[in-house]
């Protein structure tokens, strides 16, 4: 069937005429019945027990709990750092449960901004080098560049030749903050963004992650006890012992 024909005026005389429409995904994150257990001293331990939600593609949410609950084993899931025990995780249309490690590390690189709860810098390189690796694997242009920039934004232009070990808790927080904006990510998971900074700082960073997502369309997912961060997003989901015990929207939704 030529689906063109419309195109040239050739109306059909009868039937639907075709039109082709990119419709954006809706939803870009889908957890479905997702459930974590480890093995643990000879017994089953259920960290996450069958958790179900979705996330709207460019909105902004918060994972509460107490300490321990699985909020961090539930972001490594979702962004496809770990594999569950049964369910599955659809990000961007993608089900990384069928995906082999390398390929769900590709999804990540391609898709995937993460600030961790203990950084994960890498301790031999500088903070500049450890802003450039998303954009070496992505073969990007003006690496150093681009990674000077971030590292500027989250104001630390001067500390680029330092190692980890030569930064505050504070300061390594916001060079993984510059890295996890350095591939430009579709979805950001953040755990703790702010756990380690002062009022000041704290208040620059969460500016920082909310300019992103209404500046680049980023959806973002942040896990924090900082309350008053979570009620700065559209929804709240509160996890307990595992289980998904509430999710609701802000006055922001
Ligand atoms: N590799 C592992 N083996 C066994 N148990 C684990 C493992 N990783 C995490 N756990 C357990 O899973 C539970 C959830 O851990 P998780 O780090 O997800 O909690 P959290 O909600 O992020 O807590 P916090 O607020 O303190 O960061 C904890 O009880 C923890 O001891
Ligand atoms: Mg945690």
């Amino acid at each position: 069937m030529d689906i063109y024909a419309n195109r040239a005026g050739n109306k059909p005389s009868t039937g639907a005429s075709i039109s082709i429409k990119i419709i954006p995904l809706e939803t870009i994150l889908n957890i479905l019945n997702l459930s974590k257990t480890y093995q643990s001293a000879g017994r089953m331990l259920t960290v996450l027990d069958n958790i179900n939600f979705a996330i709207a593609t460019g909105s902004t949410n918060a994972i509460v709990g107490p300490s321990g609950s699985g909020k961090t084993t539930l972001l490594g899931l979702c962004a496809g750092l770990d594999r569950s025990s049964s369910g599955s995780v659809e990000l961007n249309g993608i089900n990384l449960s069928n995906l082999t490690e390398d390929q769900r590390a590709q999804v990540r690189n391609q898709h995937v901004g993460f600030i961790f709860q203990n950084f994960q810098l890498l301790p031999t390189l500088t903070a500049l080098e450890n802003v450039m690796v998303p954009l070496e694997l992505r073969n990007e242009r003006n690496i150093k560049a681009r990674a000077l920039d971030l590292l500027d934004k989250v104001g630390l232009a001067d500390r680029g030749h330092h190692y980890p070990s030569q930064l505050s808790g504070g300061e390594q927080q916001r060079v993984s903050l510059a890295r996890a904006f350095s591939n430009a990510p579709k979805i950001l998971f953040a755990d703790e963004p702010t756990g380690n900074l002062d009022a000041e700082t704290s208040e620059k960073v969460v500016k920082l992650i909310f300019d992103l997502n209404k500046e680049a369309g980023t959806t973002l997912v942040v896990v924090t006890h900082d309350l008053e961060l979570a009620a700065k997003t559209q929804r709240i989901i509160r996890i307990k012992g595992g289980k998904l015990i509430s999710d609701e929207k802000t006055i922001n939704g």
